[in-house]
């Protein structure tokens, strides 16, 4: 199978600032990707730029074989489950799904199957009618990865999305996450938690200050840096060269 995402020399600067550094790195179709890096290291700002939110200011990216031109046309295969939960409170979970399948150009008649079906996968089948602003913060994280979903996507990129859960509800969104996979999804994630990165990722990219500092399996990292933890790989890695 070929590339799902691949990116060559993408940069990012704002207000004349490096904030994403030339990262180059690709994911197959069907992997499980981890984008690692401290708070600042510019994941989110590669997310949206993959995405869409925000143009390059340099390099390239391709996304099942789409160049950025074409991407900006449409990006109607990617799926892109924000950091912040984007989803609106004072609509119901099923009002929620149902607006964000309209958004997405869901044909009325296929609306209710995919809701449903994300409904039970995301365990949220009974709190359907159920104002998103009264869901506990697991639920709420899982609604804002359903409304991402209701397009059927083929790449997600998921940004934090366990970030201030309790370890059951984490390992229920694993599960979804290697649902999703074992559907032939491709994910992209990124995520503070190593035993999470670990549980889940083929691979990992690692970003320090804007640039990919480190890349392989999780088991490669921890061999080349002669460290038992990815934690400590990580905090290796964090170290500014002097
Ligand atoms: N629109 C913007 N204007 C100015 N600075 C920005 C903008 N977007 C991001 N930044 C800065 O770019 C840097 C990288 O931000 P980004 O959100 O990509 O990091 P991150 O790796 O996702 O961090 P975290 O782990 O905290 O989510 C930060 O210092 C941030 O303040
Ligand atoms: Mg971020």
């Amino acid at each position: 199978m070929g590339a799902a995402v691949e990116v060559t020399e993408l940069a990012k600067v704002i207000n004349e600032r490096i904030i994403v550094d030339r990262i180059t790195f690709s994911v197959e179709q069907g992997e499980i990707f981890g984008l690692l890096g401290a708070n600042g290291s510019g994941k989110t700002t590669t997310f949206n730029m993959l995405s869409g939110l925000l143009a390059p200011s340099s390099g390239t990216m391709t996304i099942l074989g789409k160049s950025e031109k074409e991407l900006r046309k449409s990006r109607p295969e990617i799926g892109f489950v924000t950091q912040e939960n984007s989803f609106y409170e004072t609509l119901t979970v099923r009002e929620n799904l149902e607006f964000f399948a309209s958004q997405f150009g869901i044909p009325g008649k296929e609306t209710g199957a995919m809701v449903k079906k994300l409904l039970g996968q995301m365990k949220l089948a009974d709190k359907t009618d159920v104002l998103a602003a009264k869901l506990s913060g697991g639920m709420k994280r899982r609604l804002n990865m359903a409304c991402s979903l209701v397009h059927d996507p083929k790449v997600i990129f998921l940004d934090e999305p366990t970030v201030g859960l309790d370890p059951i509800v984490r390992r229920d969104i694993w599960a979804v996450i290697e649902e999703l996979n074992s559907e032939g999804k491709t994910i992209i994630i990124t995520s503070h938690y190593m035993e999470e990165i670990e549980h889940l990722c083929d691979r990992v990219a690692i970003m320090f200050a804007g640039r990919i500092v480190a890349s392989g399996t999780p088991k490669e990292l921890k061999e080349r840096y002669k460290l038992k933890q990815m934690e400590d790989v990580f905090a290796h890695l964090m170290k500014p060269v002097v």
